[in-house]
């Protein structure tokens, strides 16, 4: 069913309040254009410049525009007798006038009224409580497969003519993958897009993947909420971890929906829990990295702060964004901050929970969850509820190998050569120390490298820059020990 037609049903149907969150006004009046050839029913918009003005038929000379004024035109509406279609562009500011929400009410619910069918279209549409029970949401399909298809091949050839002729080099399995990266674009913004991919270097191939990437992460993110993130890792870079890295790669095919010889139920997410500086963050980079697709990081903090009030609505379309973006994976750092379950918040973070656990459950599309955490007693107990994620993972301080391994990969990012160094006795003398506290050792000593006009530090200087640094878990080993024990049985170890 098209979504013309899934509109036509619901304009028959009577549905008092259509609620339609959409910049493009042209597509969306169209849209009801082709509906009401269906459900012959006249056709209103309003707008505050424009006054309100019927486009189903050639409005009469003297059939002026109807006042501007919000309620005069309720009013108007409410008093009309012949049922009609009104769309209502950018009402959302009148929405808070008590007079215009209770002529809305009253229309919507045919006191003294005709089945009209009210839509409002704007950009971000909340309603209030007394409206949002009554109200339809309605999305208008975007592109599909086959148009995305004809779109790139019209740009081929507009590229061709442009330039004498000369034909675009097209990769046919990048393209299909360009096709498939662009769904969840509009029509313009596609194009826009694929004519740029084309204009750089006269070829569509698998380099022009990532800059794909980049552009429709910039377009579909314009609240500034997901942020896309280029640097991933590798869990080449990424000490210890085993059990991690092995789930991770055991589930890689599945996910990205490979032919297998049995079917596997695709991983949805994992949580990562742990000690503070001992790779979380490195761990949902490499998590992308090893997956081999985009990361997104969902960034909770302006989820709550910049629009207070309209989280819910900006969650929705930022997970909606997300699958857009699939195949991909979505960090969520430092989950507790935004699920704290404060009573202060009218519930709204448990309502976010909510959603999001339901999310998780049902998203539609690729979208691998990776939240992670430090302060375990802040989490819900519903988000560690099994069956929400597919495992939890402690990441643990690590041990004497793993920070062997630690010392040898930041001496060899620094272009040192880890042969040169006694790693096992460096791994000895800094028990406790997180791999972030490692890094920072080799940091420290090249700079007391440095300053004795060395380009390599010694191992008298690596050991004096772990001699001269307090690790967290000395300093806080309670809250060490007791993060501790409460992983222990909750979690599994992710090393
Ligand atoms: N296992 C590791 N292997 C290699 N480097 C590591 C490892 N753990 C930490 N590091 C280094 O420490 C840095 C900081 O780690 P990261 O930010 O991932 O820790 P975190 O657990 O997210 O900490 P926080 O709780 O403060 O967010 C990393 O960028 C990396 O350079
Ligand atoms: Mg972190």
């Amino acid at each position: 069913m098209s979504a013309n037609q899934d509109l036509a049903t619901l304009i028959r149907a009577g549905t008092p309040l259509l609620v339609i969150e959409s910049t493009e006004e042209k597509r969306v009046v169209e849209g009801f254009r082709h509906a009401i050839a269906q459900a012959l029913r006249p056709l209103y918009r309003w707008s505050i410049t424009a006054g309100l003005e019927r486009l189903d038929m050639q409005a009469d000379a003297d059939e002026a525009a109807g006042a501007p004024d919000a309620t005069l035109t309720l009013h108007a509406i409410k008093a009309a007798r012949e049922p009609g279609i009104y769309l209502l562009l950018d009402f959302q500011p009148y929405l808070r006038y008590p007079m215009t929400l209770r002529l809305l009410r009253e229309i919507v619910q045919r006191d003294a009224s005709a089945e009209h069918t009210l839509v409002l279209v704007g950009a971000a549409i909340e309603l209030p409580d007394e409206l949002a029970t009554a109200a339809t949401r309605f999305e208008f399909a975007l592109p599909d497969a086959e148009a995305l298809a004809a779109l790139v091949r019209e740009e081929a050839f507009a590229y061709s003519r442009g330039h004498d002729g000369r034909r675009v080099v097209v990769d046919a399995e990048a393209a299909r993958a360009v096709v498939r990266n662009l769904r969840g674009l509009t029509l313009e913004d596609a194009r826009r897009i694929v004519r740029k991919l084309i204009h750089d270097d006269g070829a569509l191939s698998a380099a022009d993947l990532p800059e794909l990437a980049r552009a429709k992460a910039a377009l579909l993110d314009r609240d500034g909420l997901l942020h896309f993130e280029y640097e991933t890792a590798q869990f080449a870079g990424v000490g210890g971890l085993a059990r991690l890295k092995q789930w991770i790669a055991q589930r890689r095919p599945a996910f990205l929906g490979q032919k297998l010889p049995i079917r596997l139920d695709p991983p949805k997410g994992v949580l990562l829990l742990g000690v503070q500086g001992c790779g979380k963050s490195l761990a949902a980079k490499a998590i992308a990295g090893g997956f081999g697709v985009p990361l997104l990081r969902l960034d909770i903090g302006t989820l709550y702060n910049k629009y207070h009030g309209e989280t819910e609505r900006n969650l929705r379309a930022a997970l909606k964004n997300a699958e857009l973006l699939a195949p991909c994976v979505l960090w969520i750092d430092e989950i507790e901050k935004a699920l704290a379950t404060a009573e202060a918040d009218e519930g709204v973070s448990r309502r976010v929970l909510g959603y999001l656990l339901t999310w998780l459950a049902e998203r539609s599309a690729p979208v691998f969850l990776v939240a992670t955490a430090n302060d375990v007693q802040a989490l819900p107990a519903e988000l560690l509820r099994k069956g929400r994620f597919d495992e939890a993972f402690f990441i643990d301080l690590p041990d004497a190998a793993t920070r062997a391994e630690i010392f040898g990969l930041h001496l060899a990012r620094r272009a040192l050569a880890a042969a040169d160094y006694d790693l096992a006795a460096l791994a000895a003398a800094s028990a406790g120390f997180s791999g972030a506290e490692i890094e920072q050792v080799v940091v420290a000593a090249l700079y007391a490298a440095a300053a004795d006009g060395q380009r390599r530090p010694t191992q008298a200087q690596l050991a004096a820059a772990i001699a001269g640094t307090r690790p967290l878990s000395v300093m806080m080993a309670e809250q060490v020990e007791a993060l501790r024990a409460w992983a222990r049985g909750r979690t599994v170890a992710a090393d």
